[in-house]
């Protein structure tokens, strides 16, 4: 049995949760899912992301404090997440006691170990604000091609990044003021000392070629030392012995993961010791989007290594969601939040076969083409596995008093075959959920759906329903049906990972508790129950409402 420790990516809590966000959530959900299905004893752990500059202007534009903020963002999340079916054992707050306590401890050890320096910088200081400028938050005019209204860090008309003081014209986005320069000093991490660790790090099979390949880039432009502080006001941990110094967002986020882990373990009586520290036979799996791999592949080992944890075992990361073949835009209505998604089309399973059926274990992007993502759901989940209990499942409540007959007692090779073949790619399907190669899993198990209709069709249990006194035809119906349904029942459970909620209504129209084990794959079911229909189809109404809903012009 593995023992696993996974994670998703931490959001950031001064936003709403959108479909961009949830290919990372599905994917990860789908994927723990699965191996509590195969056996694996696996924790699935998350938190929001609360501290930075963004999360303290928000709240004070709101006029709330950022902690209300925070707080009620949390419950905003945690009911978007509960709505789409994600199932974290612990969804924490990088706002916590165990998280200051974690950062400071991880601080003091990476101290010890020499890897903390303090330089002198230069940064824009906003005088009106009385506060330093984040590159985002410093607007002017590009140095190379002139255009005005440009972003502190990088020219969104010609694509050049620069320092924002090399910015023609520079003005505070929070004042409208000239901005002046400013000498602070700064806590740094000591990256540039880690190389040689890192390399040999990324060779040991924890990142996907992709990634490695990157980071071979990154090794080769040379790694800078990491600036791990910010000045006051800024809202997060005040760093231990100095005074208006704060630890800088992306250092306390990644201990987050810990810190959410250490209050769960706290309640469910786990060793947070066997989980983190050096040489822990736990695996620790990261999912994260392929946005943050410098700070999740680079700054987060070196910080564990150099502090006496473990690192993590495998980063898997994804690529990013486009709606119909365009980044996601406010003002064509495709930034689309998640609770705008249940609003208008109530089930979440729609949107995670989707995401499965494109998934895999590349960083490439994945689109959501709105008429495909009808038009597929519909077809596959609708026409073809659903369908498969709608038209049999009568005839069994009609002729046979709901009992069902068990695979044993199957005559024909036929039926045999059918229900076989589907229970012989137990260990392919094992295979593709693990490796995340989802989009192949999905096309198998579709396969072998159309071929269970295949056989109804052919098979014409109605034809053979006519004739009810011919006691042959009569147990060849029975086989028939049963056949579907027990074929129906195994391609549920497979399936289970990704659509919980309508696979858990399977699992009550065959009477039994759950499908929440592969041993129930053998465990047969004898009678089942009044079919009820088990999913409706996607209307175009609800997509075009939802894309309203999301449209700001
Ligand atoms: N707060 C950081 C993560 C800290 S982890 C210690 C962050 N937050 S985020 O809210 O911007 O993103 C959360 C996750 O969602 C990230 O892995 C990010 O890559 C992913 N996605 C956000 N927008 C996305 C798309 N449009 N498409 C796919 N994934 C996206 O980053
Ligand atoms: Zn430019």
């Amino acid at each position: 049995m593995r023992k696993i420790l996974t994670t998703s990516a931490l959001p950031y809590a001064n936003g709403s949760i959108h479909l961009g966000h949830l290919v990372e959530y599905i994917q990860t959900d789908i994927w723990v899912r699965y191996q509590r299905l195969a056996g694996n004893e696996v924790h699935y752990i998350c938190a929001d992301d609360t501290h930075g500059t963004p999360v303290m202007l928000r709240a004070e534009k709101e006029g709330i404090t950022p902690e209300e903020l925070v707080d009620k963002v949390h419950k905003e999340h945690s009911q978007d997440f509960h709505d789409f079916n994600i199932s974290f054992d612990n969804f924490y707050s990088t706002n916590s006691d165990e998280n200051k306590m974690l950062s400071e401890s991880m601080y003091e050890s990476l101290k010890e170990n020499k890897k903390i320096e303090i330089k002198e910088i230069e940064q824009f200081f906003d005088e009106q604000k009385n506060m330093f400028l984040p590159d985002r938050f410093i607007k002017g005019t590009c140095p190379k091609c002139n255009a005005k209204d440009q972003y502190g860090d990088s020219c969104e008309v010609c694509g050049t990044t620069y320092n924002p003081t090399d910015l023609i014209d520079a003005y505070s986005v929070l004042s409208g003021e000239k901005p002046v320069r400013r000498k602070t000093d700064h806590y740094f991490f000591k990256l540039s000392e880690c190389s040689d660790f890192l390399e040999q790090w990324t060779q040991s099979d924890t990142l996907q070629t992709e990634a490695s390949n990157k980071l071979q880039e990154w090794f080769s432009a040379g790694l800078n030392d990491w600036d791990i502080s910010r000045d006051a006001p800024y809202f997060g941990f005040e760093i231990p012995g100095a005074p208006g110094k704060y630890f800088y967002v992306w250092l306390d986020a990644p201990i987050g993961y810990m810190a959410s882990f250490m209050n769960y373990a706290k309640n469910n009586e786990l060793s947070y010791d066997d989980f983190w520290k050096k040489g822990s036979d736990a695996e620790l799996i990261h999912f994260i989007g392929k946005d943050i791999l410098y700070f999740h592949a680079l700054f987060w080992p070196a910080t564990l290594n150099f502090s006496d944890h473990r690192t993590p075992s495998k980063i898997f990361a994804h690529g990013f969601l486009t709606v119909n073949g365009e980044k996601m835009s406010k003002s064509r209505g495709t930034f689309i939040t998640a609770r705008s998604y249940i609003e208008c089309l109530k089930n979440p399973e729609y949107l995670r076969y989707y995401y499965f059926s494109k998934l895999n274990d590349s960083m490439e992007d994945i689109d959501l083409n709105l008429d495909d993502f009808i038009a597929k759901v519909n077809s596959d989940l609708v026409g073809k596995l659903v369908n498969i209990p709608s038209r049999t499942s009568g005839f069994i409540s009609k002729f046979f008093n709901n009992m069902i007959m068990s695979s044993e007692s199957f005559q024909t090779t036929e039926a045999k075959n059918l229900h076989g073949g589907i229970l012989k790619i137990k260990d392919e399907v094992m295979k593709l959920f693990d490796q995340r190669q989802f989009s192949k899993a999905s096309r198998l198990l579709i396969s072998h759906v159309e071929s269970v209709n295949e056989y109804v069709n052919n098979k014409e249990p109605w034809v053979l329903a006519k004739n009810e006194s011919n006691h042959n035809e009569k147990s060849a119906l029975h086989e028939i049906c049963s056949a579907s349904l027990m074929s129906f029942r195994l391609l549920s459970i497979y399936l289970s990972p990704v659509l919980p909620e309508l696979t858990g209504k399977v699992a009550e129209f065959f009477n039994e508790e759950d499908f929440l084990s592969f041993d129930r794959l053998i465990n047969e079911p004898i009678s089942i129950n009044k079919y009820e229909h088990l999913l409706k189809r996607i209307e175009q109404n609800d997509i075009d409402l939802m894309i309203k809903k999301n449209t700001q012009i």
